[in-house]
Formats: structure tokens, sequence, C-alpha cells
């Protein structure tokens, strides 16, 4: 079976296409490169021993499409490509909106020309706003959003149920991350954020390896236990396995379903500094700022339906979590450099 990842040179995309690879997937990347680097495609085939087609190219881009689909049988597909900075979506909405919004609707009518009717979406827990209480179920209303890279997922969430309504031999399965960090045991894959990162795991490994003075802590008078944001941190090699299992749905059968991947439980920002600073032996000096603005108290799943429907469950704890990320930061402390 032959799988086509959009996105995949990115940092949830090269985790996955690692696993699919090692699953036996003949994978083919597609990515424009606005944000990653040829380099991690050149880490992925380290990693496996196996060979991956990459092809260059943007997703609002038909003829590069369809001249992809016309090469190569692709069975299904993972589109991870998109733009996912919530500050620079406030910013630039239209780019935002043209991206996401446009380039999914160009893929799939290049998937729907080509006979290719099988994808995986990465959606965002975001889609469940800020009035749904936690744990966030999928048959929860979907909320408001606040920020039109939260308006894209929302929006092409609703694009592919009415693609799926309107012709039923598509088959569509909508992933809601949670809060992915970690990277592969390797060390040689990981997050490469541009610039400062607005993230709490690439700031606080950025502050670790002395690129960044100290962690603002956004917010200590939230309603939590110690009163910083709660969240459900999930390890991306957790989430790449997720995808496994959601490409085995849509090539066994037709439907349009939706599932958290997250782990069900909740760590708070001032857990995370802790956890992070056993696992790099540093002290991660940080100071108390005010609440960032669109940000909930406490954000985690139920991940009842994954564990039931997909067969699908997080495995690796904070600890794990921490130490992957840190491996990652501390061999390669400019990211990819190519
Ligand atoms: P990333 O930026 O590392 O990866 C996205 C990839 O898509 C990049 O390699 C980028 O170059 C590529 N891309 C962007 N626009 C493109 C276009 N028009 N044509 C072709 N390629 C394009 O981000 P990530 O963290 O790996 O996220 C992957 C997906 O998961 C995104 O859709 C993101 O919105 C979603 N998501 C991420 C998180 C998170 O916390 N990282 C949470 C929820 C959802
Ligand atoms: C954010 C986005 C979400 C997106 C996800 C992945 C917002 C409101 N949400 O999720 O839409 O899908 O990133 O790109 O931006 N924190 C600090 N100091 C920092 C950074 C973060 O204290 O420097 C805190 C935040 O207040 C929050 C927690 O850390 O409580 C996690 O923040 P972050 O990593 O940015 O993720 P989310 O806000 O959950």
């Amino acid at each position: 079976m032959s799988i086509l990842v959009t996105g995949g040179a990115g940092f949830i995309g090269s985790h996955t296409c690692v696993e699919l690879l090692n699953a036996g997937y003949d994978t083919i990347i597609l990515d424009n490169l606005c944000n990653s680097k040829s380099e991690s495609v050149k880490r992925i085939k380290e990693i496996t021993g196996k060979d991956v087609k990459f092809v260059k190219c943007d997703i609002r881009d038909r003829a590069g499409l369809d001249k992809i689909f016309s090469e190569n049988k692709i069975d299904a597909v993972i589109h991870f490509a998109g733009l996912k900075s919530v500050p620079q979506s406030c910013k630039e909405p239209l780019e935002y909106y043209d991206n996401n919004i446009g380039g999914t609707v160009t893929l799939c009518e290049a998937m729907a020309a080509a006979g290719c009717k099988k994808i995986v979406f990465s959606s965002s827990a975001t889609v469940y706003g800020s009035e749904n209480p936690s744990p966030l179920r999928e048959d929860m209303p979907e909320g408001k959003t606040t920020n039109p890279y939260g308006t894209t997922k929302l929006y092409i969430e609703r694009i592919l149920k009415d693609t799926y309504a309107a012709d039923n031999e598509w088959s569509v399965c909508l992933l809601r991350y949670f809060n992915p960090i970690g990277a592969h045991k390797s060390g040689r894959i990981g997050e490469d954020p541009n610039g400062i990162p607005a993230n709490l795991v690439p700031y606080i490994t950025q502050v670790a390896i002395g690129k960044l003075d100290h962690l603002n802590v956004c917010g200590n008078d939230y309603p939590t236990p110690d009163g910083t944001g709660i969240r459900d941190y999930i390890h991306v090699v957790d989430l790449a396995l997720g995808h496994i299992k959601a490409v085995e749905k849509v090539l066994g059968e037709t439907g349009c379903s939706t599932y958290n991947l997250g782990t069900g439980k909740g760590y708070s920002v001032l857990d995370l500094v802790k956890a992070f600073e056993k696992a790099c032996g540093k002290k991660i000096k940080y100071e108390i700022a005010p609440r960032r603005s669109g940000d909930v108290a406490i954000c985690y799943s139920d991940p009842t339906k994954a564990k039931q429907e997909l067969g699908w469950s997080a495995t690796r704890d904070l600890d794990e979590m921490c130490e992957d990320s840190w491996r990652w930061q501390s061999n390669n402390p400019n990211g990819f450099e190519d």
C-alpha cells in the first residue's frame, strides 16, 4: 500500500513517515518546505534504512498534485500540510485561509479526480473551543474558535464531513491532536520551530540549552491546583502510531469518523517545568507573566473512543516525552541545518 503524506517533512509528519515505513507502507512525502527542511527527509531514510520519495510541491498547486497522482498509485493520503502558528494566523488570516482551507479543497479535488478518496486529517483540540469541560469527548459540540488558525481546522473538518455526506465512497478520519511533544528516540528528528517558539516545550528546551534566558509562565491564577494552565501532552511517536491505526481504518472501510489523540492526563505548566528539569538535569529559570489571550485553563482528552474503535492508546509518559525532547534539542541545538 502506498500513502501520500502531505507536510511529511514537518514535525508530526516526519515521525509518522518513520512509523509508516516501519510498518511496511510505501511512503511519498509532499511538502513545500515552508516550515521544514529537506534534511528531515534524509533523516527519515537514515532512521528507517528505507527509501522514501520526496516531491517539493504546494497543496494549492493542482497541476503538481495531478502529476503526483498520475505518476504514483496512491491508496490513501495523510494530510498534515498546513500553517500552524496561532499568533501569525491573527496577523495574516487570508494566508491561513488560503493555505489551509484552499489547499485542502485543491487536494481533495485532485484526490477525487484520481479516484483516491481516503484521507486522514490533522485536526486539533482547538475545535472544542473554551466552553466544553474536560475531559473532552468527540460527541461534544464544536466550540467557537478564537483565532483564524483554529477556524481553519473547524472549517476543514466540516468540508471533509460534507464531502463524505455527498459521496459515500470517501473514507475520512479526522484526528484531533492534543499537545504533541517529544521526539524520536534516535534524537535525529524533532520539532524545529522558526524564530522564538510560541509553544511551551520548544520554549523550555531553548531555555535549557541557553538560547533563551527564561520561560514566561503565562498565568498562575487559573482555577487549577497550582494556578497554571493544564494540557494533555502526548508523545509525537504515540501520535504517529495513532495515524497508522487511522490509515488502516480508512483503507479498510468507507465512512467519516473523528478521534481524539491524547493521553487523557492533564499536566500543568509547572509540572512540565519540573519534569523537564529532571530530564535535562538543569534548573529551568521562569517568571510568572500575564495570561496569554485565547488560552483556556484546562484542556485534556477523553481518549476512550480511539482505544475502542482504533485499538490505539498512548503509552509514553511525561518523563519519556521530556527526555526525548531534550535529546533532540541537545543533539541538534540549531535544529535541522541544511
Ligand atoms: P509543521 O509545520 O512542522 O509541519 C507542517 C508541514 O506542512 C511543514 O513541513 C510545511 O512545510 C508543510 N506545508 C505547509 N503548508 C504547505 C503547503 N501549502 N503545501 C505543502 N506543504 C505545506 O507542523 P506539525 O506540528 O508537524 O503539524 C502538522 C499538522 O498538524 C498541521 O496541520 C497542524 O496544524 C496540525 N496540528 C499540529 C499541532 C501541534 O501542536 N504541533 C496540534 C494540532 C494540530
Ligand atoms: C497552542 C494553540 C493551539 C495549537 C497548538 C499547537 C493557542 C491558544 N493554542 O495550544 O491552537 O493547536 O498550540 O500549535 O495558542 N505557555 C506558557 N509559556 C509559554 C508558552 C506556553 O506558560 O511561553 C503555557 C500556555 O499558557 C498553556 C501551555 O503552556 O497553558 C501550553 O501552551 P502551548 O504549548 O502554546 O499549547 P496550547 O496553547 O495548548
